[in-house]
């Protein structure tokens, strides 16, 4: 409304001006209309009576004459008439003749000139014609006529004038104020919806502004971009990310939309234990990641109900709400049968994709059969993204090598979606790829993501290698994205990390008493030296090559032997796999030949290996981690390795040394470990030495640097960067006309 009065005023005080200007224009063209016409009157009056009045004259009746002038100003407008004889006296008239009229001053009403007279009963025309008739008297005829009709007229006229200013000023703004308000909720609605980022090229106001729309687009495409920068460099300004920055990231640049996560290991697992019902949390690199993410941005997780009392906990729906003492967000449990979890999840995930991505040196199995089961499980899981949305386009953070076919699959269903794929573990060169006989399958289903995540460039470099080697796919080497089929996928590096700080329940028990206790369970003297290691058991982890490391470090310095003992945490995991269960036996045999060689006192002191082939708690994990003096992460290729990551967080008492294999991921992010290659015992048990002597203050530095590290770059940065990538790329594909820039700019990284 308001827009529309500036739109109307200045029109109507326009026009009131006009029609204030024009009034006495008008009133003086038509006095002077009729003042023409008065004279020509006048002319034809006196041509007609000029003969009888000159005879009426000559004849010297002036009662005939008298009576000659009232017949002719019967007639309404002839006010007066008179005629002089001669250039003085009173001239002989009708009787309305105003007194101002003589016969001496007829020479102001003759010829061209003002003829108009003002009298009391208004204004009036006086015509002064000269007669004259060949032997007849000669004298001047003054006609005199009644001029109040003229401005009678003239304010009819002022008041048309008024009315049709009025109409025009009421068309005009009507005419504007429809076609400004209709044009400008168009633009309103089309500049609003860029702004909120969420304008699709097809939105009929976008599409109908379009050519207007493309300048103001691609400012504002810029002033995005802009901000986003900024807000990025603020990111990385930003030391340390938290629960409260990532629930503020959904809600500010996500508005508040839901979170759909998928992967095969859930993060709460009922157990059966007799009559009880216990709650599980598994050993799972991804589920420690995951967790806090999503206990920060609720939403649901949906995953395989594999615990022995999972259904008796779910509602109608399959849905339980967790954490079970305080619940924050819902697990959508997926039911599989023993032939698809053997097919899926045992089969074509663990025996062909695990040792096909690591370089394990286990051969990969790949049976047709089980291939089927992990398109049917992933299709199921596809189906299961679609009830669980609550909108057209959710945001879908699908988990691992389990489900390398859903994002293509999600993309069917819900093109809309964003969906982003991270994968845990890593990713092959392109030679060792082209081994599986389904490589063009997994490489197509996976480039139905919106962001391909790994956790290193190499990993990152590989896959798009293998992109190019196997499809015909577009692959922008400079930001990363390789498009197929028109849709585009960004390729991504995204470490990841650890929920920091941790909580009390983790580092709340002094470091001492941690240790007092570990001693005190494990039979081992008061000054005994403790190494830890926590894995699932899986041939990766490099169990075996960090056993045979302890070995020679009791070789080479046998002063350790009765003095140093290596507590392995090893988790059961995937035992119904052949590969699993010779290794989880040579792993028990190895400690064992170890222990009988190195165990002082025969067999009495205590042994330089304690392996816990069993479930642990988080908190008693962190007990351990907190109890040692140095953690052993020996693993053969490791996508990350939180278990590093996780020893760090556990010591803020700023001791202890960090062994590190140089297979791992989280090698490149922390150079202050001691870097180890696991294949070689010499050197890993040299670094066991110098971890077991060094000094407290070289401890205390490189615990220093690395704790900087991974407070600032913890789990919730991992998160946010995704979810803020995510956030960019929705608001850049429905920007009109500007999906094709979207798909050409950004960074990797
Ligand atoms: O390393 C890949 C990964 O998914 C990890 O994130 C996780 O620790 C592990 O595998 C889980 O394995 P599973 O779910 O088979 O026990």
């Amino acid at each position: 409304m308001r827009l529309s009065l500036r739109f109307v005023l200045p029109l109507v005080l326009v026009l009131a001006a006009f029609a204030y200007a024009i009034v006495p224009l008008v009133d003086q063209l038509t006095l002077r209309w009729f003042v023409r016409d008065m004279d020509i009157r006048a002319e034809l009056i006196a041509n007609t009576i000029a003969e009888p009045l000159l005879e009426q004259v000559a004849s010297g009746s002036k009662a005939k004459t008298a009576a000659f002038f009232m017949r002719i100003t019967q007639d309404e407008r002839l006010y007066a008439i008179g005629y002089c004889a001669g250039a003085t006296g009173a001239p002989l008239a009708s009787t309305l003749l105003p007194g101002d009229i003589r016969c001496d001053n007829l020479a102001r009403f003759e010829g061209a000139g003002d003829h108009v007279l003002k009298s009391a009963s208004g204004p009036l025309h006086v015509a002064v014609k000269r007669l004259s008739s060949g032997g007849l008297a000669e004298g001047k005829l003054v006609l005199v006529h009644d001029m109040s009709f003229v401005e009678r007229r003239s304010e009819e006229t002022r008041r048309y004038v008024f009315y049709f200013f009025a109409g025009l000023a009421a068309a005009i703004s009507l005419i504007t104020v429809v076609i400004a308000q209709l044009a400008w909720r168009g633009w309103v609605q089309g500049m609003r919806a860029l702004l909120r980022g969420n304008a699709r090229p097809d939105q009929p106001e976008i599409k109908s502004a379009h050519p207007e729309f493309r300048p103001i687009a691609r400012d504002l495409q810029r002033l995005i971009h802009d901000l986003e920068s900024e807000a990025r460099s603020r990111d990385e300004g930003q030391t340390t990310w938290t629960a409260e920055s990532l629930r503020a990231i959904l809600q500010g640049e996500l508005r508040g939309e839901d979170i759909i996560i998928v992967s095969n290991r859930e993060p709460y697992i009922h157990q059966q234990k007799g009559e009880h019902i216990e709650v599980q949390r598994p050993a799972s690199g991804l589920v420690t990641a995951m967790e806090p993410i999503m206990r920060a941005c609720s939403g649901t997780w949906i995953a395989h109900g594999s615990g022995s009392a999972d259904r008796a906990v779910v509602d109608a729906h399959d849905h339980v709400q967790v954490p079970p003492e305080k619940p924050a967000y819902q697990i959508r449990r997926l039911w599989l049968t023993p032939e698809e979890e053997a097919g899926y999840y045992f089969g074509f995930a663990n025996e062909g994709l695990w040792p096909l991505c690591h370089i394990a040196h286990v051969r990969p199995t790949f049976r047709s059969a089980d291939w089927a089961h992990y398109e049917a499980v992933n299709r199921k899981f596809a189906r299961a993204v679609v009830e669980e949305s609550k909108t057209p386009a959710p945001i879908v953070l699908v988990q691992d090598y389990h489900f390398a076919l859903l994002p293509r699959m999600i993309r069917a269903l819900l093109p809309e979606a964003t969906v982003i794929m991270f994968w845990h573990i890593p990713w092959p060169n392109p030679e060792s790829f082209s081994i599986c006989p389904w490589r063009e399958q997994i490489v197509d289903g996976m480039l139905g993501s919106s962001i391909l995540g790994f956790h290193t460039q190499s990993h990152c470099n590989n896959f798009v290698d293998t992109v190019d080697r196997l499809l015909e796919a577009r692959v922008d080497r400079e930001s990363y994205r390789v498009s197929l089929g028109g849709h585009v996928t960004a390729v991504r590096r995204y470490p990841i990390s650890i929920d920091w700080p941790p909580g009390p329940e983790m580092v709340g028990k002094p470091v001492a008493d941690c240790r007092a206790e570990i001693r005190a369970k494990n039979d081992l003297p008061h000054d005994h030296a403790i190494g830890i290691g926590v894995d699932r058991l899986d041939y990766t982890k490099g169990i075996v090559e960090r056993f045979r490391a302890i070995e020679r470090l009791m070789e080479l310095k046998p002063e350790w032997i009765g003095r140093f003992s290596f507590i392995q945490i090893a988790a059961p995991t995937r035992s119904s796999i052949e590969e699993y269960q010779s290794h989880e036996a040579q792993v028990r045999a190895l400690a064992a030949r170890i222990n009988e060689r190195f165990s002082p006192s025969g067999r009495a002191g205590p042994p330089p290996i304690i392996l816990k082939i069993e479930h642990h708690e988080q908190w008693q994990v962190y007990e351990h981690y907190r109890a040692a003096d140095v953690c052993f992460v020996s693993s053969l290729h490791d996508g990350m390795n939180l278990v590093a990551k996780e020893f760090i967080a556990a010591r803020d008492d700023e001791r202890g040394v960090l062994v590190l294999s140089q297979f791992t991921g989280a090698a490149r992010e922390l150079p202050e470990a001691l870097i180890v290659n696991p294949y070689d015992a010499g050197q890993c048990a040299a670094a066991l030495h110098l971890a077991l002597t060094m000094t407290e203050t070289e401890q205390r530095d490189r615990m220093r640097l690395m704790r900087r590290l991974v407070g600032e770059f913890n789990v919730y940065r991992w998160a946010g960067r995704m979810l803020l990538d995510a956030a960019i790329m929705r608001r850049r594909g429905r920007l009109p006309e500007l999906a094709a820039v979207a798909t050409s700019g950004g960074s990797n990284g």
